[in-house]
């Protein structure tokens, strides 16, 4: 048993693995639960839109369908949102998630992963999440190209601050 609160749940998508590493090494840090985005279809061929990525064609729905998940986001006090940054602000599924669930009042610390060109992310995830209380602001470098291992430790000690200014109402 640990002293973090029970009600801490982290969200997040994850194309590549990168935000994946981090979301789960946060979430067995604090002893949170996990909940991950999966858009629907994410390999048919017609879904909308074509975005570059270097030389990865990716497909890109701007509200892409989700498979349905059975945890209720709004019973947790402390939520972790983790996202790529995808055109320059966070990734699509998030953009479904934030019409599917109503935040009022909780804490959040949300955290990013991209390769250098952050736009407009933090200030689009801080318009989405009015009316909560942000603990916690994060951003990592390329994680899988990168010191994973010092990335994680980062994070996770990042993570357990973050638990605990929360707790402490700050
Ligand atoms: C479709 C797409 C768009 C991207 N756009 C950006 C961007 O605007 N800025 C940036 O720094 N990185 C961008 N990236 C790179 C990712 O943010 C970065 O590799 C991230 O760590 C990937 O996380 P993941 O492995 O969890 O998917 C983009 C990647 C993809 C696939």
């Amino acid at each position: 048993m640990n002293d973090y609160p029970k009600r801490t749940l982290v969200v997040f998508y994850s194309y590549e693995d990168s935000t994946r590493t981090i979301a789960e090494s946060i979430a067995e840090a604090v002893g949170a639960d996990l909940l991950e985005l999966v858009p629907r279809d994410s390999n048919n061929p017609n879904r909308p839109m074509n975005y570059l990525w270097e030389d990865m064609s990716v497909q890109m729905d701007s509200e892409p369908d989700l498979e349905e998940y059975n945890i209720a986001p709004e019973d947790y006090d402390l939520i972790f949102l983790g996202t790529p940054i995808w055109a320059m602000t966070f990734a699509p599924p998030f953009k479904t998630f934030f019409s599917q669930v109503q935040f009022e009042g909780k804490n959040i610390a949300f955290f990013y992963t991209h390769e250098g060109l952050r736009g407009v992310t933090a200030e689009s995830l801080r318009k989405e999440l009015i009316g909560n209380n942000i603990v916690g602001h994060a951003d990592f470098y390329d994680p899988l190209n990168s010191d994973i291992e010092k990335i994680v430790e980062t994070a996770t000690s990042w993570a357990r601050e973050v638990v605990y200014l929360s707790r402490a109402g700050v």
